[in-house]
């Protein structure tokens, strides 16, 4: 069966995306809004995108034509912490991609807490087991309700004690979770390893 894109309403587009390209990583990312209030949202756009220096992106939509306050936090202030999460924190993240009311911090509606970070402002979630601190390199409006393709630079990595060994982690022990069509995560399935 083919689809020409051109034929697609935006709704199958996004169905289709979002089905073809998975497992997606999750990016949990804390962001601090004008009045200094911790901002959480998952983003499953999301992936790393040079080493040297290390740059990761994610793909932040538009929300009743709006920019979402994770997309206008980064703008304003040029930061964010990307934060990791495990399975034990599943629930926490699809929760945090829920509304709340502006003066109603996810973090705090969710029972989390937070550590300063180093070089930035904007605090990492403590019960994640790995954070990154990053600067934005570059935002692109990508589309014609343009998704804004944010880019940082990662300052600093966080990896809880006991996880990275030689700078290498384990993903059984960071036990990941991922984002899959339709209302769908996935856990960490059988390893494949090929020397
Ligand atoms: C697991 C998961 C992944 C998501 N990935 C994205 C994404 O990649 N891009 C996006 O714009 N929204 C994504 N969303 C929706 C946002 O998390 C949601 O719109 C959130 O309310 C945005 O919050 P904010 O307005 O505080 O930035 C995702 C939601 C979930 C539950």
């Amino acid at each position: 069966m083919d689809f020409d894109a051109s034929d697609l309403t935006l709704q199958q587009a996004y169905k289709l995306m979002t089905g073809v390209v998975v497992p997606r990583p999750i990016a949990w990312v804390s962001t601090l809004n004008a009045e200094g209030k911790i901002n959480l949202a998952p983003f499953s756009a999301f992936t790393f995108v040079s080493h040297a220096p290390p740059m990761i992106a994610i793909s932040v939509g538009m929300r009743n034509g709006d920019l979402k306050d994770t997309a206008r936090n980064i703008l304003a202030r040029k930061e964010f912490v990307v934060n990791v999460a495990n399975h034990a924190l599943l629930g926490a993240v699809h929760q945090s991609s829920f509304e709340y009311p502006p003066d109603v911090s996810e973090v705090d509606a969710l029972g989390l807490a937070v550590h300063p970070s180093h070089h930035i402002q904007t605090p990492r979630i403590a019960q994640a087991p790995a954070a990154l601190e990053c600067r934005l390199h570059q935002c692109l409006e990508l589309g014609r309700e343009p998704s804004r393709l944010i880019v940082g630079e990662v300052l600093r990595f966080h990896v809880r004690d006991g996880l990275a060994i030689d700078n290498k982690i384990t993903a059984a022990d960071l036990d990941p979770i991922s984002r899959l069509g339709g209302p769908n995560y996935a856990t960490l399935g059988k390893v494949v390893t090929i020397t």
